[in-house]
């Protein structure tokens, strides 16, 4: 039985309550549900070498990949921000080494959300190989 869209939202929500953001005070929260049914969690995880820091969304990934997960069909990603919560351009791109089709689900602090194709988010993505 597969979750709702609702369900992985609360699930990413939830997550987010154990980001490590003592330096932007921005906690993320993501929920990744893999073709299998199975769902991996993730946290923003910052570090005083700001460049360390690893956003939510890839931690999820990461943890699941460890797990021997690599095919995914979607993620929720929450914040308790104004805006819609958005993967950056690097979780993007980690996103589509695995799934290229996969739901990207991204809410804000209302709990209001929009929903898009990974694909929309990170057309012609590079591949290695591709030159
Ligand atoms: N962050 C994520 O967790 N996911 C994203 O897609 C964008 C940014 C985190 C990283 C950092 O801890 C904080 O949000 C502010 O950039």
């Amino acid at each position: 039985m597969t979750v709702t869209d609702r369900e992985l939202l609360n699930i990413a929500k939830q997550a987010s309550e154990n980001a490590y953001a003592p330096y932007s005070r921005f906690k993320v929260g993501a929920a990744l549900e893999c073709e299998s049914g199975r769902v991996f969690t993730g946290c923003n995880v910052e570090n005083a070498a700001l460049g360390s820091t690893m956003c939510a969304e890839r931690v999820a990934i990461y943890k699941a990949v460890s797990e021997g997960e690599i095919h995914f069909s979607r993620i929720a990603i929450y914040a308790e921000s104004v805006d819609y919560c958005m993967p950056c351009g690097a979780c993007r791109q980690v996103m589509s080494e695995f799934s290229q089709d996969m739901e990207v689900l991204c809410a804000k602090a209302t709990g209001s959300y929009v929903s898009y194709r990974l694909n929309q988010l990170l057309p012609h993505t590079f591949k290695f190989g591709d030159f």
